[in-house]
């Protein structure tokens, strides 16, 4: 039976039996759902359902659901069975049928639809736990007897078994497992089914879903008495194949033989390849389900996972780039059953080769470095932080390649030097006034009726004080009614005032607090006191608001025409919307290039002169799907969401609870101040509109009308004139040094796009001293902010190395003072500096060439 089958044979005998197909749910849990990571089990989608949060569409449903258990990512390839990403069939009851149900639905499918001889089939039942106040399950065990299954082939085994728990909190319920008896000639003919033998193959899990587990890990019972039940189809392929390993079996026969085909190394290890089988297809649904590499959570996976495949496919003597012919492999095997593959390809593609290319060229030198600590049998926590800092190595995989030489590494000690880079990059911490873990509390607190928020229809509201409260010296007041934005969805608080009714007090708006939908005002009095009861009018201040409200309307068209421009796999990464500008960062590999930009900034003006008008409406998350809005990824959104939407929401439709303008024509114009990166990966717009543009505008005239005055020129002849002064300064500079605007254009010429900054390594000839300074300092300028520069010269037989920082390359984690060191040991010497300027000297100019590629895989690596 090939892989397709055992899917089509599970999914329609359920349906035959009055249970709706589900399709398979995102590997990407509902934001809803903080309890996992990844989706690991077929019931994760369902969750709602079984908590009675949600009505299922039907009470029976079946699926095959694609899971990743990130755990057994160290297991694969060591084992014969354990995989990272597997798809799991499952039939569940939401309060329908129950354990008598259930059993009798596996055993029926189990002999009559994949043929297994009754007298193979043995049942786990829960033993039970005085601990967990819960007796032995009579009740399973009746329901194997009534099927037929002897008492003998029954086995109690107890909770770390037959208890499954779908999160650390959450539903859970006793399970009863089914083994297979492949016969004594797998193991010995005392073993018995529950513990890990190669004999007894536990193939499917009949979970009895019936309590929920809150974080006190009390268990109370849920709604419904429900069934969940998962069958891993690759383990089934397995038994139904007749083969030894999950490696073996069709979904990856065709995987194995790519590796052996593309390997050079005369005996390929199995483990590499099995490695390479499994983590490119775990790769190819994850970045299809919308995970990007990056050093944070399902990022973080998804990048060990790539990281560890790169470096075994070095292991198999593989050269070149071949994660994508992977790819292909992967497309070809699974791609019928699952579409998003096709459709998503590009984007896999695009992240496949990224990755592949950043790691590619600081893997070797890793490597090199690595197996010199190993040589010398130790690896302490500097080492093991220096290989992630500098060479991007996933901590995991340094330990892995440690262990295998029997050195350890000191994990706290790695961990402890992690969190000081961490409290270094965020500038210490706690977020505004570092009160922001008490705000709810202190929001909540003043009165537990909530705030009505009416911003959306009207600026200014005649209300009620309902709440007032002194806290570190700070005066905090809740109104029954308030038009004040609260700072949520990148959008910046509302700014305003509050004034008695008397004329007697007034108060500035200092901020304005979010406890969920609920909120309070940070107030400074100008005059008289606020009192509990007062009646008020609140007032926005009208400028600002307009403001942000055509930033926030700008940012929505931007993330639309960066779509257009650039692809889908453009999504927004964060965002600051205030009332002096916005800020859009987003994923993406590349700087833009000038068309782009200018393409964008055109689409989006194109956009503000078609007079759009803004909507927003209430629809449900499903609906506001169907539509196509674009929704923050890992962003909470309740059943019922706020769309909005410009024009006929046929370019921009997004969940967003901001305020914007009535139509686009409001924004008046839109001008792209910066493009930059932010982070691997991610790149950052900055942008104006309306007034702001337009000051900036004329700013920019009368700088260029003041240089055209300086030049005597008129501005349409500042160019000319400044080519012509160039031409001069040059010919001046060639009777003197080297450092002249010819040579800066060549180098800077020479810049490679490495995650979206520019650098150049080069070597120059016969600079040295400060010369060589000034010059590297004046290619780096040429670059732009996020430029790094890096000249070395040999002089007199010996070495001097200078490297250049642009302030948005040191954001990004490049040091000048650090790359200086790592080139430095190359040619036999030291030296530092601050992070963005720094000096060393060396003795071996025959190794230039080799410094300069250390220090751009060290400007690499700090970037990954
Ligand atoms: N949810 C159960 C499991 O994953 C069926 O084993």
């Amino acid at each position: 039976m090939t892989s397709d089958e055992i899917r089509e044979t599970f999914l329609a005998f359920f349906e035959k039996h009055a249970h709706k197909r589900q399709r398979s749910g995102s590997l990407v849990p509902a934001a809803f759902d903080p309890s996992v990571l990844l989706t690991t089990a077929g019931m994760h989608p369902l969750k709602a359902y079984f908590m009675g949060l949600e009505a299922p569409p039907a009470p029976r449903l079946t699926s095959c659901q694609k899971c990743f258990r990130t755990p057994d990512i160290d297991n694969v390839g060591v084992t014969a069975r354990h995989l990272t990403f597997f798809e799991m069939l499952g039939n569940f009851s939401i309060g329908d049928y129950f354990k008598q149900g259930a059993v009798e639905f596996a055993w029926d499918l189990t002999l009559n639809g994949f043929g297994f001889k009754p007298e193979d089939v043995w049942a786990t039942v829960f033993e039970g736990d005085p601990a967990m106040g819960i007796g032995p399950d009579e009740e399973a065990i009746e329901a194997w007897l009534s099927v037929g299954v002897p008492r003998e082939r029954i086995v109690l085994c107890p909770a770390s078994e037959n208890f499954w728990w779908s999160g650390e909190t959450g539903p859970c319920g006793p399970c009863s497992e089914l083994y297979l008896d492949r016969g004594v000639e797998w193991g010995e003919p005392d073993d018995l089914p529950g513990g890990e033998n190669e004999r007894f193959l536990e193939f499917w899990n009949l979970v009895f879903m019936q309590f929920d587990q809150d974080e006190q890990k009390q268990l109370t019972p849920l709604p419904n008495q429900n069934i969940d039940t998962g069958m891993g189809l690759n383990r089934m392929a397995v038994i139904l194949q007749d083969v030894e390993t999950i490696f073996d079996t069709d979904q990856f026969l065709p995987l194995i033989a790519l590796g052996r085909e593309l390997a050079t190394v005369a005996e390929p290890e199995d483990r590499s390849l099995r490695i390479l089988a499994d983590h490119s297809r775990g790769m190819t649904f994850l970045i299809a389900d919308g995970v990007v590499p990056s050093n944070e959570d399902r990022g973080y996976v998804l990048r060990r996972l790539m990281r560890r495949a790169i470096q075994h496919g070095r292991r198999l003597g593989i050269t070149g780039s071949f994660l994508p012919r992977y790819v292909d492999v992967v497309l070809d095997t699974m791609g019928a059953a699952y579409p998003e593959l096709h459709a998503e390809k590009d984007r896999i593609l695009k992240w496949v080769l990224a990755e592949e290319e950043g790691f590619g060229r600081t893997l070797e030198q890793g490597m090199a470095l690595l197996t010199d600590h190993l040589s010398k049998g130790t690896l302490d926590a500097a080492a093991a932080f220096q290989l992630h800092d500098t060479f991007g190595f996933p901590v995991e995989m340094t330990i892995e390649v440690a262990e295998e030489a029997g050195v350890t590494v000191d994990e706290a000690g790695f961990k402890t030097l992690m969190d000081e880079q961490r409290l270094r990059s965020a500038g210490g911490v706690g977020g505004k006034g570092g009160r922001v873990g008490g705000t709810a509390d202190l929001v909540r607190g003043l009165s537990t009726e909530p705030t009505t928020f009416v911003g959306y229809e009207s600026l200014e509201q005649h209300t009620t004080v309902a709440a007032v409260t002194e806290r570190d010296g700070k005066t905090f007041v809740k109104l029954a009614e308030s038009p004040f934005y609260a700072q949520g969805g990148g959008q910046v608080s509302d700014a305003g005032t509050i004034a008695c009714d008397g004329g007697d007090c007034e108060a500035r708006v200092a901020d304005v607090l979010r406890a969920g939908d609920d909120q309070a005002l940070e107030v400074e009095l100008v005059t008289g006191t606020l009192k509990e009861g007062e009646r008020v009018t609140a007032t926005v201040d009208r400028t600002a608001r307009h403001a942000i409200a055509a930033n926030h309307t700008a940012t929505h068209l931007l993330h639309a025409a960066l779509r257009q421009t650039l692809g889908d796999h453009v999504s927004q990464a964060g965002s600051y919307v205030g009332p002096d500008k916005l800020r859009f960062d987003f994923n993406h590999t590349q700087r833009l290039t000038d068309a782009e930009r200018a393409q964008v900034e055109d689409q989006i003006n194109a956009w503000v002169l078609g007079n759009h008008p803004v909507r927003s409406m209430s629809t449900t998350l499903d609906e506001a799907r169907a539509l196509g809005a674009m929704a923050l990824f890992g962003e909470k959104y309740g059943d019922v969401v706020r769309m909005v939407e410009v024009g006929d929401g046929s370019f921009s439709r997004e969940l967003c609870g901001g305020t914007h303008v009535r139509s686009t024509a409001e924004i008046g114009l839109v001008k792209i101040l910066s493009e930059g990166s932010s982070a691997a990966n991610v790149r950052r717009i900055e942008a104006i509109t309306g007034p702001a543009a337009v000051t900036l505008l004329r700013e920019h005239d009368a700088a260029l009308s003041g240089a055209a005055t300086a030049l005597r020129t008129q501005p349409a002849g500042v160019v000319d004139a400044i080519t012509a002064l160039q031409a001069k300064a040059k010919a001046a500079a060639k009777a003197g040094g080297g450092t002249d605007a010819g040579t800066v254009d060549r180098l800077a010429a020479t810049a490679t796009d490495t995650d979206g900054i520019a650098v150049v390594a080069a070597s120059v000839d016969g600079v040295g001293g400060k010369d060589l300074a000034e010059l590297t300092d004046h290619v780096r300028g040429k670059l732009g902010d996020d430029g790094v520069a890096v000249l070395g010269s040999a002089v007199d037989g010996k070495v001097a190395l200078v490297v250049a920082a642009g302030p948005g390359a040191i954001a990004r984690g490049v040091k000048a003072g650090a790359v200086v060191k790592v080139a430095a040991q190359v040619v036999g010497g030291g030296g530092g500096g601050k992070d963005s300027m720094a000096q060393a000297g060396g003795r071996d100019p025959g190794k230039l060439a080799d410094a300069l590629d250390a220090a751009r895989a060290a400007i690499q690596a700090a970037l990954a």
